[in-house]
């Protein structure tokens, strides 16, 4: 009988790729969700429980039917631009309903946890080599969310033991080079999937935002991951628990940054298409440059992400665009 996994967000695009991944490792992956902006149709590697994080009772059944060995907590709201505007729905679905499963899990003696947390938890450090031992100043309500997330779980190990696994994202991009699961979100805020969208014509041009930044072509630098080799990382993680190595940080990027120019010359490169765009204004809560300056992931973890090229990403994501996609 294969282990249960509990994934929150399990219906949202890294869930169901860690869900896949975590079926193809020998692990049966539980689907927590409740749909808000995940995609029923994106379960389809283990079972579905729905639920809302903020329901400590449905929390309650769901551990006692699966007793899952270890919970992947993705579930989380994620637009930096809307956390600035509506910060209250940031700290309580992503806080609240985070403190809500780390004390189920807890009492359920579910003591492995893996988060994803985020680089956005750093802030805006210029000229700072980014690894996991850097100050966190998160900028965004979004990053503060996902660092007093950090903080419980420091505290519930202090108090109950519990193991965790914190990963911080640079920018997660590509999708399942099958096609079976991909990013669609809705709305769509992110760069890549906007920039496809609007080379075929199903959204207008896409805008720049900020071109005055301090970088070499005053666009903001992003370091972009794919989205299957962050995923390994988390089945690596979860081995790391199970095999009793205690709590660990890890950044998961590439180390190597790309403007959002460059990322629109690959495009341009990978489809054969124009890009149709235009020069706008800074976005709130945006950092100039995000980079991971650790390689912890690959030494001790012994990730090796083999897919994260931007031209990979870019062409997955396409692949993903033109062939699969939710009903809306
Ligand atoms: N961008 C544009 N135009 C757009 C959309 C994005 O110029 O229409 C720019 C952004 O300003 C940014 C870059 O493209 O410089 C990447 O933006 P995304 O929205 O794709 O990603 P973010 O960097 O804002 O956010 C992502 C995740 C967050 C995470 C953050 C950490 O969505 O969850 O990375 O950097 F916190």
């Amino acid at each position: 009988m294969p282990e249960h996994v509990l994934v929150t967000g399990g219906a949202g695009y890294i869930g169901s790729h860690a869900c896949k991944a975590l079926r193809a490792a020998g692990f049966a992956p539980v689907t927590f969700d409740n749909l808000v902006t995940g995609w029923k149709e994106a379960v389809k590697f283990g079972p579905f429980a729905q639920g809302d994080l903020l329901d400590r009772a449905r929390l309650d059944e769901v551990f006692a039917e699966f007793k899952p060995v270890a919970v992947m907590h993705f579930a989380a709201l994620s637009q930096v631009g809307e956390s600035m505007s509506e910060p209250g729905k940031y700290w309580r679905n992503n806080v609240s309903g985070s403190l809500n499963l780390i004390e189920a899990a807890v009492d359920a003696g579910c003591q492995n946890f893996v988060f994803s947390s985020t680089c956005a938890t750093y802030g805006d450090q210029d000229n700072v080599v980014l690894d996991e031992d850097s100050s966190q100043y998160p900028i965004n309500a979004y990053g503060a969310s996902k660092r007093a997330i950090e903080d419980i779980l420091r505290d519930f190990e202090a108090s109950n033991g519990l193991q965790h696994v914190i990963f911080r994202y640079f920018n997660v991009a590509g999708a399942d080079p099958e096609s079976e699961v991909g990013e669609f979100h809705q709305p769509e805020t992110h760069l890549i999937p906007l920039m496809l969208d609007a080379i075929d014509g199903k959204r207008d041009a896409l805008t720049i935002f900020g071109t005055d930044y301090d970088t070499p072509d005053g666009t903001c630098i992003r370091d972009y991951v794919h989205v299957c080799d962050l995923v390994d990382a988390h089945v690596l993680g979860l081995k790391w628990l199970q095999d009793g190595k205690g709590s660990r940080v890890f950044n998961l990027g590439t180390g190597s940054g790309f403007s959002v120019r460059e990322v629109i010359d690959h495009s341009r490169n990978v489809t054969n298409r124009e890009v149709p765009y235009n020069e706008g204004g800074r976005r709130a809560g945006d950092c100039t440059k995000l980079v991971s300056g650790s390689s912890r992931a690959v030494s001790e973890l012994g990730w090796s992400p083999t897919r994260s090229t931007l031209q990979e990403m870019i062409a997955d994501a396409w692949r993903w665009h033109q062939t699969g996609h939710y009903s809306e």
